[in-house]
């Protein structure tokens, strides 16, 4: 029987509504509590005593609307044997249910759950609600042990297929053994179905603005980082099923083009004729940048030239497309190659829109005159600086578009979630973005908003990323040095003498891209990074290099055998993953939390999380190789005896591992 879920969910969605609102209402209840001048003095004692009876009436209600919604999405999600289940949000969920059935009086008990870490005598998962619930009642006057809470919260807990035991631990610690018979049938759905995104409440609409070099200036290491990272998080989320535009929001309107136009019309006076052959636009920058700074009357032709551009003057706009040519050609040069797809929807897009919104929020009263410039707030006081929104000269800005493409995003692509990936510096720029759009109503708390900010690139010196000479290093330089190095890390293990050329290309390519990519995602992205062949192109520890052989050996193992791939779904209908080891079963709960992963990056979007899974899944399969034997051979080398069992979960770990490298945008391959 099927279950028609589409009510649940609209009943579901309106109560997360409905308690949204309570929530606010709350919060502002709470903010007139503390901020008593808002209260008229003489009325204040009355007032105030309606506030809190008001408060708690709402707060009770809430606790009856939480316990309807966890109620409902536990019913609404007939489980989906087509995927693999998250094994958190099954625990969560059985968790929630104890913890509100044992205490039916909290409001919104914490529900904590934790891999247990490496140690078994602790299970596989912990609960650890007991202490912070112990806490909570102590606030309230009550002493209640966290042991005392953590047995009441196993009395309620319904059996499961998932949990084998629970057990008390220490202070109050709920240690979880997992189940062999459900990782079992979680794992074997990949079999028949492939690896699949665990279910999801809901499709977004995810914009991802990342990579956003700016035309005629160099795309730099930061741009590069902006652009791995970017690029993983739209993998990671169209693998979730969620619709995602990836934009290249590129700086092409800034007043850079004033000069750069004004220089076009005198170096090459035929150009809209005949394409002009810039080849090095860095070059013509700088020309144009030199006369700009010495030549006053350059600099009033450039000034007039902006001018004209923003009001779309035929010519000035043909001449800035040219530009934008040469630049589009050289960036598309590196997309190619790092196999990145981008939209590119630069601030120029934005020019009426940006009109309009300035009206907008200047009839809004949202405008303050500062020395000329119109700016705005995103929030009173502190260290904050405001956004300037037109510039002295009436001109736009890096903040204008910004605000612009912010309204475009919500209103014209109705996104649910907008992502913006760029260095950490720009931050500050974000944060009073975003407030100043809550502030103005463009953006609504329903809309998620996150700033994906990342560290400064070094070189080995840990000082600023240069060349020797001190230059800054070209992109397409750097790629080819990768390259470079990869074929000598080839050779040196003499593999050109084993692989045909077509592999050892492919090797190369794998090893290259892939270690700039892994060295990028596997580091905290908040951190700093040092950039190191060297280091990338290690073949031991979390590297590219380590990882791409493992791939490979985990998939020679049922090739050795002889099993392709349609064998082995075959042999997947009538034999099952073995389990029964103990090197076994570690190794398929590894791979279960596949799921987890995944969706704790849509949490925090950092990528490591991934990398170290994935590093995590090699070491874990190498205890289990050496301790499993999947083909036994007698003394001539001959297979003897091939156990089935461990091909399934030798290539389950594959699977799962060529998914993870898709997802971080690395080609493995199958030999190299
Ligand atoms: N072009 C900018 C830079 O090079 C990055 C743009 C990021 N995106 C945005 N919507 N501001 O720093």
């Amino acid at each position: 029987m099927s279950i028609d879920i589409s009510n649940y969910n609209r009943e579901a969605d309106l109560m997360q509504d409905e308690i949204h609102l309570l929530k606010k209402s709350l919060v502002e209840l709470k903010n007139n509590i503390d901020n008593h001048q808002s209260i008229p003095n003489d009325d204040s004692a009355s007032a105030l005593n309606k506030l809190v009876v008001e408060n708690t009436k709402l707060k009770h209600r809430l606790a009856v609307l939480n316990r309807a919604v966890a109620e409902l999405s536990a019913k609404k999600t007939p489980v989906d044997n087509t995927r693999m289940q998250s094994i958190n949000d099954i625990l969560t969920d059985i968790f929630s249910t104890a913890i509100s059935r044992a205490f039916p009086d909290l409001t919104d008990p914490p529900i904590v759950i934790a891999l247990s870490g490496s140690n078994p005598k602790f299970g596989d998962y912990q609960c650890n609600s007991a202490m912070p619930l112990s806490n909570i009642y102590k606030q309230s006057g009550k002493k209640v042990a966290p042991r005392d809470l953590g047995q009441k919260i196993i009395d309620n807990v319904e059996s499961h297929e998932i949990i084998e035991k629970l057990e008390l631990a220490g202070p109050g610690f709920i240690n979880v053994y997992l189940n062999k018979q459900f990782g079992l049938k979680n794992l074997s759905t990949i079999f028949v179905h492939g690896v699949n995104p665990p279910q999801l409440p809901r499709k977004l609409n995810v914009l991802v603005d990342f990579s956003s070099p700016n035309i005629a200036k160099e795309m730099h290491v930061g741009h590069l980082r902006s652009t791995i990272i970017g690029d993983s998080i739209c993998r990671l989320l169209e693998f979730l099923g969620h619709d995602v535009l990836r934009i290249n929001h590129v700086g092409d309107w800034g007043t850079q083009f004033g000069m750069l136009i004004a220089h076009l019309h005198d170096k090459y006076p035929d150009f809209h004729e005949k394409s002009p052959p810039i080849g090095d636009l860095q070059a013509f920058y700088k020309e144009s940048k030199q006369r700009f700074d010495e030549d006053e009357d350059f600099k009033k032709r450039a000034y007039a030239s902006v001018v004209k551009l923003q009001s779309f003057y035929p010519i000035y706009k043909k001449a800035w497309e040219l530009i934008c040519d040469v630049s589009r050609k050289e960036f598309q040069r590196i997309y190619d190659r790092l196999d990145i797809k981008l939209i590119e929807r630069g601030e120029s897009f934005y020019q009426t829109r940006m009109e309009a919104i300035v009206k907008d929020l200047q009839a809004g009263g949202y405008l303050e005159e500062d020395e000329g410039r119109k700016v705005m707030w995103g929030s009173q006081g502190g260290q904050n600086i405001p956004l300037t929104v037109v510039k002295s000269d009436g001109g736009f800005t890096y903040d204008t578009s910004d605000l612009a493409a912010l309204k475009q995003r919500v209103d014209e692509e109705k996104c649910d979630w907008i992502i913006y990936v760029t260095d950490a510096g720009q931050a500050t720029h974000f944060n009073t973005l975003f407030g100043c759009a809550r502030k103005a109503g463009l953006l609504t708390e329903k809309i998620r908003v996150d700033h994906v900010g990342f560290g400064v690139v070094l070189g080995e010196d840990k000082k600023k990323f240069k060349t020797r000479s001190g230059d800054t290093v070209r992109l397409l330089d750097l790629l080819d040095e990768g390259l470079k190095r990869a074929l000598d890390k080839l050779k040196e293990k003499e593999r050109e003498k084993v692989l045909t050329p077509e592999e050892l290309k492919q090797a190369q390519e794998a090893i290259a891209y892939g270690c700039i990519k892994y060295a990028d995602l596997s580091h905290n992205r908040n951190h700093e990074y040092v950039f190191s062949f060297d280091k990338m192109l290690e073949d031991k520890g979390n590297t590219a290099v380590y990882l791409l052989y493992a791939y490979t050996r985990i998939r020679s193992i049922a090739r050795n055998a002889n099993f392709t791939p349609e064998k082995i779904k075959e042999l997947a209908k009538t034999c099952q993953i073995s389990l029964d080891h103990e090197k076994e079963w570690k190794l398929g709960k590894v791979l279960s939390r596949f799921p987890d992963v995944l969706l704790k990056i849509t949490k925090d979007l950092c990528l490591h999380h991934i990398c170290e899974y994935m590093y995590e899944i090699s070491t874990t399969f190498t205890e289990f190789y050496d301790s499993c034997y999947c083909i036994e051979r007698d003394s001539s080398g001959d297979v003897v005896k091939v156990n089935h069992g461990r091909i399934l979960l030798a290539e389950a770990t594959a699977m799962i591992l060529e998914k993870c490298f898709s997802i971080i945008g690395m080609k493995p391959v199958s030999r190299m």
